[in-house]
C-alpha cells in the first residue's frame, strides 16, 4: 500500500480512523497496532469540556447505528495535557485533531492553543448533527469558506474540512473549503436522523442522531465521487466502510485516503485488516 501526502502531512499509508469512532486513540493501544494506521484522528474536541446528550446515546438498527453522542469530550486543556501526550508516547503515527465549536472564534482559541502541540493535522468538524439547537457550519458555504479561511491564517497545520452529508450540493460546500485554504475534505459526517426506542413504550420522544454504518455507503461514495471531480485538494472518503471492497469502492470512486468509522465499534481492527488485505492487491 502507497504512501500519500495531504497537504505537508506524509501518511505511510491512506486508511484512517474515523473521529469519534476511535475515542483519543490510546485507548485501543493494548487492541490495535496503532502504528500501522496512516492516521489517527480524534474525537473532536472542544475548547470547553462536554459531557454530551443524556443516555443512551448509541442504538443498532438495520444496517448501521444512530448515535446522539452530543460531542462529549474532555475538552481542550484536558485533551493537550494527558490524551494528547499519552498517544504520542504510545505511537508515531500522525495525530490529527479534531476540533468543533459553534463560532467561529472558539474554533480559532483552539487552533491558537494547538499550534503549540506535537500534532500533526488539524480537521475541523463543521458537521456536527448532534448538537441541540447548534447549526451545522458546512450546510453554507459562506460560513464554511470564512471559518477555514481564518483558521488557514492561524496555523501551518494541515487543514481538513469534514463535511455534512445534509446539502443540497456537496461541491459549493468543498468548494468553499478549498478557496478557504484547506488542504483536504474529508466527508461524510452521519446523516441527521430519528430513532424512537419502542414505538409501544413509555419513550415516545424521538431521539436524534446521526445515522452511520453500510446503509449510507452508496450516499457517501456519491458524495466522494462528485466532490473529486470539482476541487483539486484530496478527499477523505468515509461512510459505512466495513471492509477491504467497501475500502476499494471509496478509492474507485476517487478518494486519496479513507476512514473507517463505525466498524470498529464491531472490529477495532478493521482498519488494519484492510491495510493488510490492500497490500495484497499492490
Ligand atoms: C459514535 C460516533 C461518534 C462520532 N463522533 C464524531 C465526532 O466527534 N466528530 C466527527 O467529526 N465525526 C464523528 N462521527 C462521524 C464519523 O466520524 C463518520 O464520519 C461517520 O460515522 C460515517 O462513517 P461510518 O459510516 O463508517 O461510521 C461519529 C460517528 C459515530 C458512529
Amino acid at each position: 500500500m502507497k504512501s500519500i501526502s495531504i497537504g505537508k502531512l506524509k501518511l505511510k499509508n491512506p486508511m484512517m480512523v474515523a473521529s469519534g469512532t476511535f475515542g483519543y486513540g490510546v485507548e485501543f493501544k493494548d487492541l490495535v497496532d496503532l502504528n500501522k494506521l496512516g492516521a489517527v484522528v480524534t474525537k473532536t474536541i472542544t475548547l470547553e469540556p462536554r459531557e454530551g446528550n443524556p443516555k443512551t446515546r448509541i442504538f443498532e438498527v438495520q444496517y448501521g447505528m444512530i448515535n446522539s453522542i452530543g460531542l462529549q469530550n474532555v475538552g481542550l486543556e484536558k485533551f493537550v495535557k494527558e490524551k494528547l501526550p499519552e498517544l504520542k508516547k504510545t505511537t508515531k503515527t500522525p495525530v490529527i485533531v479534531s476540533i468543533g465549536g459553534k463560532k467561529k472564534q472558539e474554533f480559532i482559541k483552539i487552533v491558537e492553543i494547538l499550534n503549540y502541540e506535537e500534532i500533526d493535522g488539524l480537521e475541523l468538524n463543521l458537521s456536527c448533527p448532534n448538537i441541540m439547537g447548534g447549526k451545522i457550519i458546512s450546510q453554507d458555504k459562506k460560513e464554511t469558506y470564512n471559518l477555514v479561511s481564518a483558521v488557514r491564517k492561524k496555523t501551518k497545520f494541515t487543514l481538513i474540512t469534514k463535511l455534512s452529508p445534509l446539502v443540497t450540493d456537496i461541491t459549493e460546500i468543498a468548494k468553499a473549503s478549498e478557496d478557504g485554504g484547506a488542504d483536504a475534505v474529508s466527508l461524510i459526517n452521519s446523516f441527521p436522523a430519528v430513532f424512537y426506542r419502542s414505538p409501544l413504550t413509555a419513550y415516545r420522544l424521538p431521539i436524534f442522531g446521526g445515522l452511520s454504518g453500510s446503509c449510507i455507503k452508496h450516499i457517501a461514495l456519491r458524495m466522494v465521487y462528485l466532490v473529486t471531480q470539482s476541487v483539486k485538494i484530496p478527499v477523505i472518503g468515509m461512510g459505512g466502510i466495513m471492509n477491504t471492497k467497501d475500502a476499494l469502492e471509496f478509492f474507485k470512486a476517487g478518494a486519496k485516503a479513507i476512514a473507517v468509522g463505525c466498524a470498529n465499534f464491531v472490529n477495532p481492527n478493521t482498519a488494519i485488516e484492510i491495510i493488510e488485505d490492500l497490500k495484497k492487491w499492490k
